[in-house]
């Protein structure tokens, strides 16, 4: 079939150009206008990249207007329901599900590497007791570059499937880590006889002095089974903010703990994983269901700096899947842990109420994956501070298969924009 095109005029000199039309497996095609400055010396300007794809990829998909979540094109709502968030990793790395043996020889590799270099403590001393925990997130994952020496040619596949192993396995260690000094309580190490879930919130809140408990009465199974379903539901989400942030900055060959790092700096603001630590300040600060209308007419003033955080999404103009899931997930944990939190009433009259507004109806604005996330992570215990750290955990899983998709890519090129320039002309000092 002849190779579609779109012919580019440019009024003003009269010349036309043909661009090629690329067509994904699925999705909106693309117009390849990587020689539009060469053939044309035009930019194009796009901020925000609102109508931009920046690469080619095979692991997620999205379909914005339908609310579909593709993982190497399973359903999120299949993998949600019959996949542990390891086998959801094991996924997104290698492109196909594990068989049994792939994936015992996986999980037993992440133990392997989940212990943390012992001097790593004092650099996490150091911090003060009371840093945010993602500040702690970004400086110590950084720091992984300083204690790991080896593996670094990242022209070799299997340094670079290492290097991907062991950011996977040690961030729930290094994130349970961060809560254990804000805390002050000694660091629990990470047990080769737990599962990764059940190993996280054994390190974040096992105590010393408690003898070892069969794991149904200390490990609780409904949290266990809930950080699966939120670490597969924030695993990867294609190329939004975060990921950009981990390929631009390893496109330029960095040390790929430095470039992960970028990624959690990227993560932490409110307007992308920072959401949902802001949602339950939010909703602390509403208070209660009367005052929802005065917050909803906040979010509409153009003049007000409010947003209904958790609302509006880049890509979703329509239900986002995954907060569709953990909306059902709340319920199931607050039945189960029976504790009946008065911030997921207020969450639901708040969506109720949004969803019936005329200017969140118009815009398309409906809860995204951070709207509920922090009521389950509240009900498990989980600090607010703690929450973006959470998605830190789960996403790592999707930068480091970006990462490695993108290493593994032949003719890889440095990431560098051009702009539109509106400062001064040349002038004379
Ligand atoms: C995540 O990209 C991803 O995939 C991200 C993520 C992932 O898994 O990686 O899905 C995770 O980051 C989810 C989003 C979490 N963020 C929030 O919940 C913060 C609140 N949401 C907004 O900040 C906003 O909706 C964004 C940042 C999510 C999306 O911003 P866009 O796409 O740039 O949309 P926009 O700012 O251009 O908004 C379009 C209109 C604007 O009004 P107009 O200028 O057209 O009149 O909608 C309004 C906005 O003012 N609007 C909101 C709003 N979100 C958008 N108005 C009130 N409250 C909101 N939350």
């Amino acid at each position: 079939m002849a190779q579609e095109t779109l012919t580019l005029r440019n009024n003003s000199t009269g010349k036309e150009v043909e661009f090629s039309l690329l067509k994904g497996t699925v999705g909106t095609p693309v117009v390849d206008v990587s020689t539009l400055h060469k053939q044309m010396g035009l930019f194009t300007y796009d901020p925000g990249f609102m109508s931009t794809a920046s690469c080619k990829s095979a692991i997620t998909y999205i379909d914005g207007e339908q609310g579909i979540l593709l993982y190497r094109g399973y359903p999120i709502d299949q993998l949600a329901e019959k996949c542990s968030f390891l086998e959801v990793a094991y996924l997104l790395m290698n492109g196909e599900l594990g068989n049994k043996e792939e994936q015992a020889v996986f999980e037993h590799e992440i133990g392997q590497h989940a212990m943390l270099h012992e001097a790593m403590r004092s650099f996490i001393d150091g911090f003060h007791y009371d840093a945010h925990p993602m500040a702690m997130m970004v400086g110590i994952v950084g720091s992984l570059s300083a204690f790991y020496h080896s593996e670094l040619n990242m022209d070799d596949a299997e340094h670079r499937r290492i290097s991907a192993m062991r950011m996977l396995a040690k961030m729930p260690v290094i994130a349970a880590a961060c809560y254990r000094h804000s805390i002050g309580y000694p660091y629990v190490y990470p047990r080769s006889d737990l599962s990764y879930c059940e190993n996280f919130l054994n390190m974040m809140f096992s105590l010393p002095s408690q003898k070892y408990i069969e794991k149904d009465n200390y490990i609780d199974p409904v949290a266990v089974k809930a950080l699966n379903l939120l670490f597969i539901l924030h695993a990867d989400h294609e190329q939004n903010a975060s990921t950009s942030t981990v390929r631009l900055a390893s496109s330029t060959g960095a040390n790929p703990y430095a470039c992960i790092a970028a990624g959690i700096a990227a993560l932490w603001g409110p307007a992308h994983g920072g959401a949902n630590e802001a949602v339950l300040s939010m909703l602390a600060e509403i208070g209660t269901v009367d005052r929802i209308p005065e917050y909803i007419e906040k979010a509409k003033d153009k003049n007000d700096p409010f947003r209904l955080m958790g609302f509006g999404h880049r890509v979703y103009k329509n239900f986002d899947p995954r907060a569709t899931i953990i909306r059902k997930a709340c319920y199931e944990v607050l039945e189960s842990t029976s504790a009946k939190d008065p911030l997921f009433d207020l969450a639901l009259a708040l969506e109720d109420y949004a969803l019936k507004d005329e200017y969140f109806v118009e815009k398309k604005l409906y809860p995204n994956v951070d709207f509920y996330s922090g009521i389950i992570y509240k009900a498990l215990n989980i600090p607010v501070d703690m929450f973006t750290v959470m998605f830190t955990i789960a996403r790592t899983a999707g930068w480091v298969s970006h990462w490695l998709e993108m290493m593994a890519e032949p003719g890889q090129r440095i990431g560098r924009p051009r702009q539109v320039y509106t400062g001064k002309d040349v002038r004379d000092v």
